[in-house]
């Protein structure tokens, strides 16, 4: 018989390789690999030969009801889930240590318990003692929650076996947890895997929601959530710098709901308070009649958001010069800078780039290329742009300025905050509709960068 052989399992991707070696071909991180004990021998080639029952097939047209949904009461982690959680389903919450994960859980957990369900809080990382002074300081000690303090699987799987009627349990974190039978240390894709398959098999036949934590690492010396993204039914990640209070949530997967969806919180003395109008927030300090800025009207999944776009440009001294990104893609940015120089005749070449997105948000949208041209254009002028003027569009490498879905959310919203005109995409000579313009906004419909710059 060929001799059991270890495996080296890179923490960060799950990647198996056979050999030790210091960086993961497969995704690219150093020092990530660990060894592991061998995979357990599968059903092998027996599972293929008979004895299986036919599975039916049936059409596509049915009568299916929405699945039921179970309301946090905190609007925003409900948009962004949905509608709410689903019974029987697992959500994936990731996002940087002292991000907030904990605090937005236990204000869901506990106000879903005060509406009369019964809900699990099981912590992994803090004592019984401290998630209640936290529950103290965010007000919620009167909630009728269930809260304990438990890692090893066994128990936690005995305790949830029992629970005949919990509507939401909340693991936190599934790093923290460890399954006696693996000889890998908690928080190893192997033990991470193996406990989140465990729990979310008993959510689903027990018919809970449950609520992973998880801890995103760059060293790699813990289980990225990334391994756990296709086990769950929704992936949350929680993004913002510690630096700011501004906290985003964003579903990157969701099977109920639509991706992309973000909700906006601020994190303040008595825990995460949901911002319901994120564009207020965005621009709240930004300052008319100074050059290098330019709002942008974009859409953050089903709803619109306007930003503002910083660019700063100054000689460069000596070398080659810095691209610095804050919020937005750099090669975005270098794409942007060399269609300006060779398409409208700008020359930045040896100037030092920075560019910020005020407020801690990541813009993912090539419709921002227009308003990020705005200021990277004023900037290099040293000309404000218009203080009640958007711009939204995306451009193209010869300069030309290319249509963007859901024009008319965009400028709705930037009537709503005021604005009165918007640079955005001409529409096209045939076939194109014109997007209804609210009220008091002015269009300014162009083609081609060059406009722009002129
Ligand atoms: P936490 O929820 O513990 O983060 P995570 O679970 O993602 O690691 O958040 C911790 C941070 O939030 C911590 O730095 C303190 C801050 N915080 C507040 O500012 N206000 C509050 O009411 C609470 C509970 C935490
Ligand atoms: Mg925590």
């Amino acid at each position: 018989m060929a001799r059991e052989k270890t495996r080296f399992v890179c923490q960060a991707c799950g990647a198996v390789h056979p050999k030790w070696q210091g960086r993961c071909d497969a995704c690219g991180e150093w020092n990530t690999l660990a060894e592991e004990a061998p995979a357990p021998r599968g059903p092998g080639p027996a599972a293929k030969a008979g004895g299986g029952r036919r599975v039916a097939f049936v059409g596509l047209k049915g009568e299916s009801a929405p699945p039921p949904r179970i309301a946090t009461g905190i609007a925003e982690l409900d948009r962004v889930l949905g509608g709410g959680l689903v019974p029987a389903s697992a959500v994936l919450v990731g996002g940087d240590p002292g991000i907030g994960k904990s605090t937005i859980l236990l204000q869901a957990a506990a106000r879903i318990a005060a509406a009369g369900r019964r809900v699990l809080y099981i912590s992994g990382e803090e004592a019984v003692e401290q998630v209640r002074l936290r529950a103290a300081r965010l007000g919620l000690t009167e909630s009728p929650l269930a809260l304990a303090a438990a890692t090893a699987l066994r128990d936690i799987a005995a305790s949830l076996e029992d629970e005949a009627d919990a509507a939401l349990v909340v693991m936190d974190s599934i790093q923290t947890v460890w399954l006696d039978a693996l000889d890998s240390a908690p928080g190893t894709v192997a033990q991470v895997r193996a406990c989140a398959a465990e729990l979310i098999r008993l959510a689903k036949s027990r018919g809970f929601a449950l609520v992973l934590v998880g801890h995103v690492t760059k060293e790699g010396t813990l289980a990225g959530p990334r391994v756990l993204e296709h086990m769950v039914d929704a992936t949350l990640y929680f993004e913002g710098d510690r630096g700011h209070q501004f906290r985003i949530l964003r579903a990157v997967k969701n099977r109920f709901g639509a991706t992309d969806e973000i909700g906006v919180f601020e994190m303040t003395g008595t825990g995460l308070v949901e911002v319901a109008n994120p564009s207020a927030l965005f621009l709240a300090e930004r300052r008319g009649n100074v050059s290098g800025s330019a709002v942008f009207a974009g859409i953050e999944g089903t709803r619109p958001v306007l930003v503002e776009v910083q660019a700063l440009l100054s000689p460069s001294s000596g070398g080659s010069p810095r691209r610095q990104v804050v919020g937005w893609d750099s090669g975005r940015l270098s794409m942007l800078l060399a269609v300006l120089e060779s398409r409208c005749g700008m020359s930045l070449g040896q100037n030092d780039v920075y560019l910020n997105i005020a407020g801690g948000l990541r813009i993912n949208e090539p419709a921002a290329d227009l308003a990020v041209a705005a200021a990277l254009v004023s900037a290099a002028t040293d000309r404000p742009t218009d203080a009640d003027r958007v711009y939204f569009g995306e451009v193209g490498l010869s300069g030309e300025v290319r249509q963007v879905a859901q024009a008319e959310a965009r400028l709705r919203e930037a009537a709503k905050l005021g604005f009165g005109a918007a640079t955005l995409p001409r529409r096209l000579a045939r076939g194109g509709k014109a997007p209804a313009a609210p009220e008091g906004l002015g269009l300014a419909e162009i083609g081609h960068l060059a406009d722009l710059v002129a």
